[in-house]
């Protein structure tokens, strides 16, 4: 990525007009979540139109994000796109409505990619996310954006951000999608602990680009903190009485979770 890019990634708001390719018509989405968020994507992906970018999806499900970005930002004949999916649905598409149809939901993905004109820059890995991420980042492969939409369980969501984010380039974009989503009656399982989990670990690289409809825009910038170690051996450990999280979290809650479930011996 240039200097250039780098700059427009953090300022978004400065860029120009840039031409769209609007018409949806020709694909067959069952469930097209991505409507939602189209007009944000508009806007806050117009920096990248056109330039040699490197995308990486991380659920795709029938492809209505992925075609978006194929349509509008992979112009470039260097531009190139990852996209990886296990196509069998999340956990929480297992019980839920017949109209995520599951069985067809691969076939439903290739109708719809197959219909862009940079369909051969994609390239798809039908494996969970904790696989594929982790053989991308062995490959040393490194992205401009990484859009996080895969399993939303809190753990899985963490577990592919933090790998996502040692394959950001700087001036990059990370989006997360369903931060407001609270599909899990515990909240332990559902994203917005993660991504807060997350958010909390990096404030010295990352920057909040936009939250828009359920989802957090970031951007990855140059480390603007770098770690000073403390001279004093006495403060190396934490006061038990300082500590927020003692009784809140790590001893109380799991345990009252299990109370709650009936499921404590
Ligand atoms: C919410 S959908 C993605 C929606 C898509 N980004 C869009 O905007 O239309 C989640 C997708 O992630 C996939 N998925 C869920 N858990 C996964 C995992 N652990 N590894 C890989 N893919 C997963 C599911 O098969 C499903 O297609």
């Amino acid at each position: 990525m240039t200097a250039e890019t780098e700059d427009m990634a953090q300022h978004p708001s400065s860029m120009s007009e840039f031409s769209l390719a609007p018409d949806r018509s020709r694909f067959t989405f069952q469930n097209n979540w991505f409507e939602w968020h189209r007009l944000a994507w508009e806007e806050l992906m117009s920096p990248w139109v056109g330039k040699d970018v490197q995308i990486l999806e991380v659920g795709a499900f029938e492809g209505a994000s992925t075609t978006w970005m194929l349509d509008n930002i992979m112009s470039n004949p260097k531009s190139t796109m990852v996209v990886v999916d296990t196509f069998e649905g999340g956990m929480e598409h297992q019980t839920g409505p017949a109209e995520y149809q599951l069985a067809s939901l691969e076939k439903r993905f290739w109708a719809n990619v197959s219909k862009c004109k940079e369909m051969h820059k994609l390239t798809v890995k039908k494996t969970r996310s904790e696989e594929a991420l982790m053989v991308l980042r062995q490959e040393s492969a490194v992205f401009d954006i990484i859009y996080i939409d895969a399993s939303h369980v809190a753990v899985d969501v963490l577990h592919d951000t933090v790998l996502c984010w040692r394959m950001l380039a700087v001036g990059g974009y990370l989006v997360f999608d369903d931060w407001r989503w609270k599909g899990y009656n515990e909240n332990c399982y559902n994203p917005r602990v993660a991504i807060i989990a997350f958010l909390q670990c990096v404030p010295q690289e990352l920057k909040i680009v936009r939250e828009t409809e359920g989802q957090i825009w970031a951007t990855k910038v140059p480390c603007r903190i770098q770690p000073t170690k403390n001279p004093d051996p006495d403060l190396y450990y934490w006061d038990e009485d300082d500590n927020p999280f003692a009784s809140l979290w790590w001893k109380e809650a799991p345990q009252a979770l299990l109370d709650a479930n009936g499921e404590s011996s």
